[in-house]
C-alpha cells in the first residue's frame, strides 16, 4: 500500500496575490522621482494602511519592488506612492501613465508609532527620498496636532532642486504649527537656508528630550548619525524610530531576502525602534 503522505500544499496567502491597480495621476516631483496616485482597477475598495507601511509594486513582465506609501492614510479614495527611478523596475513604475495598470500587494510592514508621541514633542528627521515614507506620519501628526507638543521637521537633501514635496513644505511652514528646517549639502548664492548635513541641525534643538519622540528615515548612514545625535541631546534609544531598507522578494517573511540578523525587515520592520537595531546598524554587511 502506498503510505506516502502528500505534503500539505503551500498555501498562497492573499498577501502574495497582487491586486490590479490603475494609475489616475502621475506627478513629476524631481528630475528622477514621480508620485503616482492609484485606485483599484475594478472600482472596489483600496487597501487600508498605517503610516510607514509599504506595498510591493509589480510592473507586468518587468518585476516587483517594495515602495513605501507616501499619501494620507485617512484618504480612502486613493493610494499614493513616490518612486525614484534607480533601476529596471523603479524606472518602469515611474513611466506608468494615467490609465495604466500595475499589480499591487500589501500593505506590509510595521507602522510609525505616531500615537506613542501623544503628549510629547515629536521630531521628524528626513534625508532625501526618506521624506516620502514619513509623509503619512506627518499627515497624521498634523491631523491630530493638538495631541502633541512641539512638532519639528528637519529635512536634508543634496541640493535645493532635490527638495521633495517643496510646495507642500512651504504651505505647512506658513499655515500650520510645525517648525521646519531644511538644509542642503550644496547650494548656490540664492539659497538662504542652512547648508550641511541634516544631522547638524539636531544639536540646535531645544526640546525636552525626556518628553520627546523621533521618527527618522533616509540613507542608512544618515540614520545612524541622526540617531547618535538624538542620543547626544538626551533622547533614549526607545524613543527613536527608524525605517530600514533591505532587498525584498516575498515581503511576508518567507524568502529570507530581507534578513537582518534575527529579524526580517519586511515584517519586523521596516519601521524599527533604535534600541532593537543599534548594535546591528553599526556592523557592515548585515
Ligand atoms: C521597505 C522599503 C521601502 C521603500 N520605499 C521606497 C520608496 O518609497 N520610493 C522609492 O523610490 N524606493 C523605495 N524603496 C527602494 C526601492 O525598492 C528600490 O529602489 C528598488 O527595489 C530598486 O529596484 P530596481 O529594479 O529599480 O533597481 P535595481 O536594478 O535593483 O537597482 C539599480 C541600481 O540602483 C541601486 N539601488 C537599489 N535600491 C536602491 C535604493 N533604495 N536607493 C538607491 N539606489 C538603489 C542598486 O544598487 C543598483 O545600482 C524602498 C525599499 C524598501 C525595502
Ligand atoms: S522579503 Fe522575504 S522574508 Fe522578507
Amino acid at each position: 500500500m502506498d503510505r506516502r503522505v502528500e505534503p500539505a500544499p503551500v498555501s498562497a496567502p492573499d498577501a502574495m496575490l497582487p491586486s490590479i491597480a490603475r494609475v489616475v495621476r502621475r506627478v513629476r516631483e524631481l528630475s528622477d522621482t514621480w508620485t503616482l496616485d492609484l485606485v483599484s482597477a475594478d472600482g472596489g475598495p483600496l487597501m487600508r494602511y498605517a503610516p510607514g507601511q509599504f506595498t510591493m509594486m509589480y510592473v507586468l513582465g518587468v518585476g516587483e519592488i517594495p515602495v513605501s506609501i507616501s499619501g494620507d492614510a485617512s484618504d480612502a479614495t486613493r493610494l499614493v506612492q513616490t518612486v525614484r527611478a534607480v533601476g529596471k523596475v523603479s524606472e518602469a513604475v515611474t513611466k506608468l501613465a494615467a490609465g495604466d495598470t500595475l499589480g499591487l500587494r500589501g500593505p506590509y510592514g510595521t507602522a510609525w508609532p505616531v500615537a506613542d508621541g501623544y503628549g510629547h514633542d515629536v521630531v521628524v528627521v528626513a534625508g532625501g527620498l526618506g521624506l516620502a515614507p514619513l509623509r503619512p506620519a506627518l499627515y497624521q501628526l498634523l491631523a491630530e496636532r493638538r495631541r502633541f507638543g512641539r512638532l519639528i521637521l528637519l529635512y536634508g537633501t543634496r541640493r535645493p532642486d532635490d527638495i521633495l514635496f517643496r510646495r507642500q513644505l512651504e504651505g505647512w511652514r506658513h499655515q500650520l504649527d510645525m517648525e521646519i528646517a531644511v538644509t542642503v549639502d550644496h547650494a548656490g548664492a540664492d539659497w538662504r537656508g542652512d547648508v550641511g548635513v541634516v544631522t547638524k541641525l539636531i544639536p540646535r534643538l531645544r526640546i525636552d528630550a525626556d518628553n520627546a519622540m523621533a521618527l527618522v528615515c533616509g540613507p542608512e548612514v544618515m540614520m545612524r548619525f541622526a540617531a547618535s545625535a538624538l542620543q547626544d541631546i538626551g533622547l533614549s534609544d526607545d524613543a527613536i524610530h527608524l525605517s530600514l531598507e533591505r532587498n525584498m522578494k516575498c515581503a511576508v517573511g518567507l524568502c529570507g531576502h530581507c534578513q537582518f540578523a534575527g529579524s526580517f525587515v519586511c515584517k519586523d520592520g521596516a519601521v524599527m525602534r533604535y534600541d532593537k537595531v543599534r548594535r546591528l546598524l553599526a556592523l557592515k554587511e548585515i
